[in-house]
């Protein structure tokens, strides 16, 4: 096991022995190919480039207290990547191809997982780019795909902590009918002077209003929101947000700990009724909300006034992390074991 200070790693990048990559090409995807190499040669004309035809995922090897390796959900990693390539009209990287590159990508790192107890994880990326040149506006007949993995730290050093998160009214991070649904750079792009403002405001993240009537929530950041009133988990169903695979789960978990669920518009006016607030996503699990700001209207919605999250937050939130470390069974079949 790599000698690293897990319980300070950042959320950021160190460099790992090997990745994989794929090549499309002449109609077919290739065989993976396993390199050492941190860079990646691209021809000046690629679509990914220029056009933006660049789609990526994100998810988490677990290692569990029995020394078990576990990854959380891969098979819906493995579809939102189908979705998103179908998105941006990319040649498709198919599941088992998938599924064969992350656990190869997971083992041949393993001197890099955290281990148990350290809240740190090892992340992981796969990407998908058009690789083929091309002048006009139009999708490559070349793709890559890469997965690297790079241990990550707990996203909360000293525990689980309330964050303060900012609306932002100014910028629009995808518009209904775009691209907002999909995992693709350009939306991170769109969002990128929302979420830097917001920092240097003292925020977590900026949350995002839908882009069309500025009227009901969509995501805070890079995350999915939530929000619960009277023992019910309400979410925002909108046309322009990413689907996130930690929501999903958090709602399935609810059903079986006796919280209602609902996915639903939820108007900002809202804000003022929930009981607790929260993002959620692999990063996180779950980011308890303490206070959204909104400038612009002059309001202020607080939860969490004694600075700890909320009791339904925290069940959610136990819940699913028992789950991915393999600390209670895993009754949904989320899990799958790196042999
Ligand atoms: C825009 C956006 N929303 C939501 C999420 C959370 O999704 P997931 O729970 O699948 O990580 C992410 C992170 O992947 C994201 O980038």
């Amino acid at each position: 096991m790599e000698n690293l200070d897990w319980k300070n790693l950042p959320f950021g990048y160190i460099k790992t022995d090997y990745n994989i990559r794929c090549f499309y090409r002449n109609g077919k995807w290739g065989d993976l190919e396993v390199s050492s190499s941190e860079f990646i040669d691209i021809h000046i004309a690629a679509t990914g480039l220029h056009y933006g035809q660049e789609a990526f995922e994100g998810l988490k090897a677990y290692m569990g207290k029995d020394g078990k390796i576990r990854l959380f959900r891969w098979e819906e990693n493995a579809k939102r990547f189908l979705k998103s390539a179908d998105g941006i009209l990319m040649e498709r990287f198919p599941v088992e191809k998938f599924r064969e590159a992350i656990f190869r990508v997971v083992q041949l790192n393993k001197r890099f997982i955290p281990p148990y107890g350290s809240g740190a994880t090892l992340y992981i990326r796969p990407l998908l780019y058009g690789s083929g040149a091309e002048v006009g506006v139009k999708p490559a007949s070349e793709y890559t795909f890469v997965v690297f993995v790079t241990p990550v730290g707990p996203y909360f050093k000293g525990g689980i902590k309330p964050v303060r998160m900012l609306i932002c009214r100014d910028v629009d991070r995808a518009a209904p009918k775009g691209t907002g649904i999909f995992k693709v750079g350009g939306n991170y792009a769109a969002s990128l002077r929302a979420g830097v403002a917001a920092k240097a405001g003292g925020y977590a993240s900026a949350i995002f209003l839908d882009a069309k009537r500025k009227k009901y929530i969509d995501e805070c950041g890079p995350a999915n929101f939530f929000g619960i009133k009277n023992n019910t988990y309400i979410t925002p169903k909108s046309e322009s947000i990413l689907k996130s695979i930690t929501n999903m789960s958090l709602i399935e978990a609810a059903g079986s700990l006796g919280i209602r669920t609902e996915r639903r518009r939820v108007p900002v006016e809202e804000l003022a009724e929930f009981a607790e607030a929260g993002a959620c996503g692999t990063a996180a699990v779950i980011s308890p909300i303490a206070r959204i700001d909104d400038p612009v209207k002059n309001k202020v919605y607080e939860y969490c006034r004694d600075g700890k999250p909320g009791p339904v937050t925290m069940k959610l939130y136990n819940k699913l992390i028992s789950i991915q470390y393999g600390d209670v069974p895993d009754e949904f079949g989320w899990i799958t074991i790196v042999e």
